[in-house]
């Protein structure tokens, strides 16, 4: 004996969630399976509770693929100002911060109730704590096994996710269905994720462990994001450095410009005249701060003395040490803190339209577990949101 339904979703995730609503407003009989106890894990603590669920201004750009193009059609289909409209319908109240990034005021919680409450549960039902297997093409769509029973339906949904905090339940479950259906998978990698410093750098840097400053760092490809920079005592991390970290490799360079808002030549020169006799040590804490001076002196990147002994030369060379400060990354904390998971399910066997499989005619990915990667600022909730509901307009 089989159970039947029109959609299966596997992950009741942001995607999931979002994609099982459609399907069911469209009147399709859905089943949406999780492992997991309950659904939205990643939504609950995202943003600190508050869920960063958007952003004011979401564009192609502010995404990582391997095809750029691919996320044009589903972010036009379904935009920001659409979700924006739906929290705004639930009566949920948000705030903007910096960069357009749009929280709820009060609880993620409230994020997920909404995309259960658009759920039509007249047409869609919930399992949990349900594992997966034996998934199968077949004739009339696809079989699987849900804790050992049969169940069919005519669209199968992966939305498992990404690599990303393991202890959250993410699997490479996503992957694996992908593979056993001979689709390629770009190389994954944690994404928004912390650095970690080499041996020396990190027994110099640790001690400034929880000091931020704001800085504009830039990776090997000419990528560069200005927003605050966190030293912590395994590496660094902040905003800027999750965000540079889904262009950096392995082996590569970051260059960090530690005053991004102020002309540090000019600030010398000016300084000299009032202030002959002033230290460099001294007049550089005006810009930033005096233990980050002291290790980059103890580091010999810099040498502390009276302005006036600095002849024009050793000028340019304080600004060049702190507007271009190099430092090449040991390497990074992983999966186990990343937000996302960079790479996943090429975009080329799915239609950019609906994420249907172009081989398997029913078969969609959604959501994280596609090579398709959002900046740091709500923008990976806006995929999810976006590849959700064009999937549920198809499954
Ligand atoms: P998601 O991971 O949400 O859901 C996958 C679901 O599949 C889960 O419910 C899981 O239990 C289930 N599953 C996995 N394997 C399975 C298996 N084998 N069998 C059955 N079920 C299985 N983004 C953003 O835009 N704004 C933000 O504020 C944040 N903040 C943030 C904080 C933290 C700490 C993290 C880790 C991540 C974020 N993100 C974020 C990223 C965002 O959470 C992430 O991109 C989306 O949740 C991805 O949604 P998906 O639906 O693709 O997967």
């Amino acid at each position: 004996m089989s159970e039947r339904f029109d959609v299966v979703v596997i992950g009741a995730g942001a995607s999931g969630l979002m994609c099982a609503a459609e399907a069911g407003k469209r009147g399709r009989k859905v089943l949406v399976l999780d492992h997991a106890k309950k659904p939205g894990r990643k939504i609950l603590i995202s943003g600190g509770g508050r869920c960063n669920f958007s952003n004011y201004d979401v564009s192609p750009s502010n995404f990582i693929c391997q095809n750029p193009h691919f996320v044009k059609s589903a972010l036009s289909q379904y935009t920001n100002w659409d979700f924006i409209s739906m929290v705004s319908k639930h009566e949920i109240e948000f705030e903007e911060r910096e960069h357009g990034q749009l929280f709820c005021v009060d609880s993620a919680k409230q994020i997920v109730q909404m995309l259960l409450d658009e759920c039509d549960l007249n047409f869609i039902e919930f399992r949990y704590q349900v594992g997966v297997t034996d998934i199968e093409s077949i004739s009339a769509g696809y079989s699987l096994l849900a804790n050992g029973s049969k169940v069919e339906c005519e669209s199968l949904v992966i939305a498992t996710g990404g690599l990303s905090m393991p202890k959250l339940g993410a699997t490479p479950f996503g992957y694996q269905v992908a593979e056993q259906f001979g689709l390629d998978i770009v190389s994954t990698t944690a994404g928004l994720v912390p650095f970690t410093l080499h041996k020396q750098d990190k027994i110099d840097f640790s001690e400034l462990s929880g000091i931020a400053i704001p800085a504009e760092i830039c990776a090997e490809d000419g990528t560069t994001f200005k927003e605050a920079l966190l030293f912590t005592h395994r590496g660094l991390s902040g905003p800027s450095v999750l965000q540079v970290s889904s262009y950096w490799r392995a082996g590569q360079k970051v260059t960090i410009n530690l005053v991004p808002e102020a002309d540090v030549k000019e600030l010398l020169l000016q300084s000299r005249e009032k202030h002959p006799n002033q230290s460099l040590k001294n007049t550089l804490s005006k810009v930033l701060p005096k233990r980050l001076i002291e290790v980059l002196i103890e580091r010999k990147q810099l040498t502390d003395k009276p302005l006036k002994q600095l002849n024009h030369k050793e000028y340019d060379q304080v600004a060049e040490t702190l507007e271009g400060w190099q430092i090449v990354p040991n390497g990074t904390e992983g999966y186990r803190t990343a937000e996302v998971t960079l790479g996943g399910v090429d975009t080329k066997h799915l239609s950019s339209k609906n994420m249907e499989c172009k081989a398997f005619p029913g078969l969609f990915f959604i959501g994280e577990v596609m090579d398709v990667t959002g900046w740091l600022g709500g923008y990976n909730f806006s995929w999810c949101w976006s590849s959700g509901f064009v999937a549920g307009q198809k499954a």
